[in-house]
Protein backbone atom coordinates (compact mmCIF):
# COMPACT_ATOMS: atom_id res chain seq x y z
CA UNK A 1 0.00 0.00 0.00
CA UNK A 2 1.06 3.35 -0.92
CA UNK A 3 0.98 6.37 1.43
CA UNK A 4 0.06 9.52 -0.27
CA UNK A 5 -0.84 13.03 0.10
CA UNK A 6 -1.79 14.35 4.21
CA UNK A 7 -5.70 14.43 4.38
CA UNK A 8 -5.71 16.05 8.14
CA UNK A 9 -3.04 16.73 10.96
CA UNK A 10 -4.69 16.78 14.30
CA UNK A 11 -3.17 17.57 17.52
CA UNK A 12 -1.79 13.92 18.22
CA UNK A 13 -1.92 12.12 14.68
CA UNK A 14 -1.33 12.68 10.79
CA UNK A 15 -3.64 11.21 8.49
CA UNK A 16 -2.46 10.15 4.64
CA UNK A 17 -4.53 9.39 1.79
CA UNK A 18 -3.40 5.87 0.18
CA UNK A 19 -3.56 3.91 -2.93
CA UNK A 20 -6.73 2.14 -1.53
CA UNK A 21 -9.64 4.70 -1.37
CA UNK A 22 -10.84 2.08 1.85
CA UNK A 23 -7.57 2.72 3.76
CA UNK A 24 -6.27 5.74 5.73
CA UNK A 25 -2.34 6.12 6.76
CA UNK A 26 -2.27 7.10 10.45
CA UNK A 27 1.20 8.83 12.02
CA UNK A 28 1.11 8.97 15.49
CA UNK A 29 2.92 12.00 16.50
CA UNK A 30 4.67 12.85 19.87
CA UNK A 31 2.94 16.17 19.99
CA UNK A 32 1.33 16.63 23.59
CA UNK A 33 -1.98 19.31 24.12
CA UNK A 34 -4.39 19.66 27.15
CA UNK A 35 -7.13 22.29 28.10
CA UNK A 36 -8.02 22.37 24.88
CA UNK A 37 -4.94 23.19 23.06
CA UNK A 38 -3.90 25.47 25.95
CA UNK A 39 -0.72 24.15 26.91
CA UNK A 40 1.50 22.95 24.81
CA UNK A 41 4.73 19.85 24.80
CA UNK A 42 5.65 16.62 23.48
CA UNK A 43 6.22 13.68 25.06
CA UNK A 44 9.09 11.56 24.14
CA UNK A 45 7.87 8.34 21.88
CA UNK A 46 4.51 9.04 22.84
CA UNK A 47 3.57 8.53 19.29
CA UNK A 48 5.39 5.01 19.56
CA UNK A 49 3.23 4.26 22.95
CA UNK A 50 -0.10 4.95 21.50
CA UNK A 51 0.67 3.74 18.04
CA UNK A 52 1.47 0.17 20.03
CA UNK A 53 -0.93 0.14 22.70
CA UNK A 54 -4.31 1.96 20.36
CA UNK A 55 -2.98 -1.52 18.01
CA UNK A 56 -3.06 -4.21 20.79
CA UNK A 57 -6.01 -2.68 22.42
CA UNK A 58 -8.57 -2.55 18.88
CA UNK A 59 -7.59 -5.95 18.08
CA UNK A 60 -8.26 -7.03 21.97
CA UNK A 61 -11.67 -4.93 21.60
CA UNK A 62 -12.53 -6.22 17.61
CA UNK A 63 -11.94 -10.29 19.50
CA UNK A 64 -14.94 -9.67 21.47
CA UNK A 65 -17.05 -8.44 19.04
CA UNK A 66 -16.74 -4.11 18.55
CA UNK A 67 -15.45 -3.83 15.15
CA UNK A 68 -13.03 -1.12 14.60
CA UNK A 69 -11.23 0.60 12.35
CA UNK A 70 -7.98 -1.28 12.88
CA UNK A 71 -6.25 -2.75 9.95
CA UNK A 72 -2.40 -3.52 10.34
CA UNK A 73 0.78 -1.81 12.05
CA UNK A 74 3.21 -0.34 9.14
CA UNK A 75 5.80 -0.19 11.66
CA UNK A 76 6.75 1.79 15.47
CA UNK A 77 4.88 5.01 14.64
CA UNK A 78 2.25 4.30 11.91
CA UNK A 79 -1.00 1.78 11.07
CA UNK A 80 -3.15 1.41 8.61
CA UNK A 81 -7.18 1.67 9.17
CA UNK A 82 -10.64 2.08 7.39
CA UNK A 83 -11.39 4.97 5.87
CA UNK A 84 -14.14 6.06 8.36
CA UNK A 85 -16.14 9.32 8.18
CA UNK A 86 -15.46 10.24 12.23
CA UNK A 87 -18.94 11.29 13.52
CA UNK A 88 -18.37 14.50 15.61
CA UNK A 89 -18.90 12.97 19.14
CA UNK A 90 -16.66 12.29 21.82
CA UNK A 91 -18.26 9.03 24.05
CA UNK A 92 -17.03 9.76 27.27
CA UNK A 93 -17.09 6.29 29.43
CA UNK A 94 -16.63 6.99 33.70
CA UNK A 95 -15.83 3.89 36.30
CA UNK A 96 -14.81 6.34 39.06
CA UNK A 97 -15.14 9.99 39.32
CA UNK A 98 -12.56 12.16 38.18
CA UNK A 99 -11.70 15.14 36.11
CA UNK A 100 -13.99 17.08 35.11
CA UNK A 101 -16.98 15.08 35.83
CA UNK A 102 -15.42 15.43 40.04
CA UNK A 103 -15.28 19.24 39.24
CA UNK A 104 -18.29 19.76 38.01
CA UNK A 105 -20.21 18.09 41.04
CA UNK A 106 -18.11 18.69 43.50
CA UNK A 107 -17.12 14.92 43.88
CA UNK A 108 -13.41 13.89 45.58
CA UNK A 109 -11.28 12.30 42.60
CA UNK A 110 -11.62 8.74 43.32
CA UNK A 111 -15.09 8.37 44.44
CA UNK A 112 -16.77 4.96 43.36
CA UNK A 113 -20.01 5.63 41.47
CA UNK A 114 -22.88 2.98 41.33
CA UNK A 115 -22.70 2.90 37.93
CA UNK A 116 -21.03 3.48 35.24
CA UNK A 117 -21.53 6.90 33.53
CA UNK A 118 -21.39 7.66 29.37
CA UNK A 119 -21.39 11.61 28.06
CA UNK A 120 -21.61 12.64 25.34
CA UNK A 121 -19.56 15.71 23.76
CA UNK A 122 -19.83 17.66 20.32
CA UNK A 123 -16.43 17.15 18.83
CA UNK A 124 -15.60 20.93 18.11
CA UNK A 125 -12.20 22.37 19.05
CA UNK A 126 -13.46 26.04 18.73
CA UNK A 127 -16.25 25.38 21.40
CA UNK A 128 -14.28 23.51 23.56
CA UNK A 129 -16.08 19.81 22.69
CA UNK A 130 -19.10 21.04 24.95
CA UNK A 131 -21.16 18.47 26.62
CA UNK A 132 -24.70 17.53 24.83
CA UNK A 133 -27.07 14.95 25.46
CA UNK A 134 -29.14 12.45 22.72
CA UNK A 135 -31.57 14.84 22.30
CA UNK A 136 -29.33 17.66 21.06
CA UNK A 137 -27.37 14.71 18.97
CA UNK A 138 -30.78 13.61 17.47
CA UNK A 139 -31.54 17.57 16.96
CA UNK A 140 -28.59 18.58 15.27
CA UNK A 141 -28.16 15.52 13.30
CA UNK A 142 -25.29 14.30 14.53
CA UNK A 143 -25.89 10.85 14.48
CA UNK A 144 -28.87 8.82 13.88
CA UNK A 145 -31.51 7.11 16.70
CA UNK A 146 -29.54 3.49 15.65
CA UNK A 147 -26.75 5.03 15.77
CA UNK A 148 -26.48 6.34 19.16
CA UNK A 149 -27.80 3.07 20.62
CA UNK A 150 -25.21 1.35 18.94
CA UNK A 151 -22.47 3.61 20.07
CA UNK A 152 -24.12 3.02 23.57
CA UNK A 153 -23.68 -0.79 23.28
CA UNK A 154 -20.25 -0.87 21.59
CA UNK A 155 -18.81 2.06 24.39
CA UNK A 156 -20.71 0.00 27.35
CA UNK A 157 -18.82 -3.29 25.77
CA UNK A 158 -15.17 -1.91 25.16
CA UNK A 159 -15.73 -0.81 29.21
CA UNK A 160 -15.99 -3.98 29.90
CA UNK A 161 -13.09 -5.47 27.85
CA UNK A 162 -10.75 -2.99 29.10
CA UNK A 163 -11.48 -2.87 32.64
CA UNK A 164 -10.72 -6.59 32.98
CA UNK A 165 -7.50 -6.60 31.02
CA UNK A 166 -6.19 -3.64 32.25
CA UNK A 167 -6.79 -4.90 35.96
CA UNK A 168 -5.33 -8.07 35.00
CA UNK A 169 -1.94 -5.63 34.25
CA UNK A 170 -2.35 -3.67 37.51
CA UNK A 171 -4.13 -0.92 36.13
CA UNK A 172 -7.68 0.49 37.10
CA UNK A 173 -9.61 2.22 33.95
CA UNK A 174 -11.25 5.82 35.81
CA UNK A 175 -12.40 7.27 32.47
CA UNK A 176 -11.85 6.82 28.82
CA UNK A 177 -13.00 8.50 25.72
CA UNK A 178 -14.39 7.13 22.59
CA UNK A 179 -14.99 8.10 18.92
CA UNK A 180 -16.59 6.33 16.24
CA UNK A 181 -17.27 6.59 12.71
CA UNK A 182 -19.21 5.77 9.77
CA UNK A 183 -17.90 3.20 7.49
CA UNK A 184 -20.23 2.49 4.39
CA UNK A 185 -22.99 2.89 6.72
CA UNK A 186 -21.82 0.65 9.51
CA UNK A 187 -20.35 2.22 12.82
CA UNK A 188 -17.23 1.03 14.30
CA UNK A 189 -14.73 2.51 16.64
CA UNK A 190 -12.04 4.55 15.66
CA UNK A 191 -9.37 7.32 16.85
CA UNK A 192 -7.09 5.79 19.38
CA UNK A 193 -6.95 4.18 22.94
CA UNK A 194 -4.08 5.05 24.71
CA UNK A 195 -2.99 6.71 27.84
CA UNK A 196 -3.83 10.06 26.26
CA UNK A 197 -7.82 9.10 26.36
CA UNK A 198 -7.76 6.91 29.34
CA UNK A 199 -7.29 7.85 32.85
CA UNK A 200 -5.20 4.77 34.02
CA UNK A 201 -4.42 4.65 38.05
CA UNK A 202 -1.83 2.06 39.18
CA UNK A 203 -4.35 -0.70 41.44
CA UNK A 204 -1.85 -0.58 43.97
CA UNK A 205 -0.34 2.85 44.66
CA UNK A 206 -3.32 4.75 42.42
CA UNK A 207 -0.51 6.37 41.12
CA UNK A 208 -2.02 8.25 37.67
CA UNK A 209 -0.13 6.64 35.02
CA UNK A 210 -1.93 8.59 31.70
CA UNK A 211 -1.57 12.25 30.23
CA UNK A 212 -2.59 13.53 33.67
CA UNK A 213 1.04 13.38 34.41
CA UNK A 214 1.65 15.91 31.53
CA UNK A 215 -1.69 18.03 32.32
CA UNK A 216 -0.74 18.48 35.80
CA UNK A 217 2.97 18.46 35.83
CA UNK A 218 3.72 15.19 37.95
CA UNK A 219 6.55 14.30 36.74
CA UNK A 220 7.49 10.65 35.24
CA UNK A 221 5.64 11.89 32.33
CA UNK A 222 7.91 9.55 29.13
CA UNK A 223 8.80 6.42 31.91
CA UNK A 224 5.13 6.72 32.70
CA UNK A 225 3.57 5.94 28.82
CA UNK A 226 6.36 3.16 28.32
CA UNK A 227 5.53 1.49 31.65
CA UNK A 228 1.74 0.86 30.21
CA UNK A 229 2.82 -0.21 27.26
CA UNK A 230 5.50 -2.61 28.98
CA UNK A 231 2.70 -3.46 31.25
CA UNK A 232 0.62 -4.42 28.54
CA UNK A 233 2.81 -6.34 26.22
CA UNK A 234 5.17 -8.14 29.18
CA UNK A 235 1.82 -10.51 29.10
CA UNK A 236 2.74 -10.34 33.47
CA UNK A 237 0.00 -10.25 36.03
CA UNK A 238 0.60 -7.19 38.23
CA UNK A 239 -2.67 -7.39 39.95
O1 LIG B 1 -9.43 15.49 30.82
P1 LIG B 1 -10.42 16.46 31.39
O2 LIG B 1 -10.46 16.50 32.88
O3 LIG B 1 -10.35 17.81 30.73
O4 LIG B 1 -11.81 15.92 30.87
P2 LIG B 1 -12.68 14.70 31.32
O5 LIG B 1 -14.04 15.04 30.79
O6 LIG B 1 -12.57 14.43 32.77
O7 LIG B 1 -12.09 13.47 30.50
C1 LIG B 1 -12.58 12.16 30.67
C2 LIG B 1 -11.69 11.19 29.94
O8 LIG B 1 -11.78 11.40 28.54
C3 LIG B 1 -10.21 11.30 30.29
O9 LIG B 1 -9.66 9.98 30.29
C4 LIG B 1 -9.62 12.10 29.16
O10 LIG B 1 -8.27 11.75 28.92
C5 LIG B 1 -10.51 11.71 27.97
N1 LIG B 1 -10.69 12.81 27.01
C6 LIG B 1 -10.01 12.78 25.80
O11 LIG B 1 -9.28 11.83 25.52
N2 LIG B 1 -10.18 13.79 24.89
C7 LIG B 1 -10.99 14.81 25.15
N3 LIG B 1 -11.15 15.77 24.24
C8 LIG B 1 -11.69 14.86 26.38
C9 LIG B 1 -11.51 13.84 27.30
Amino acid sequence: MKKLEMLYEGKAKRVYKTDDVTKYWIEYKDDATAFNGEKKGSIHDKGIVNNKMSALLFKVVEASGVPTHFESLVNDREQIVKAVKILPLEVIVRNVAAGSLAKRLGLEEGYTMNETVLEFCYKDDALGDPMINEYHIAAMNFASKDQVALIKTYALKVNEILKAYFMDKGLNLIDFKLEFGDYNGEVILADEISPDTCRLWDSQTHKKMDKDRFRRDLGDVESTYQEVLERLTEGSTHA
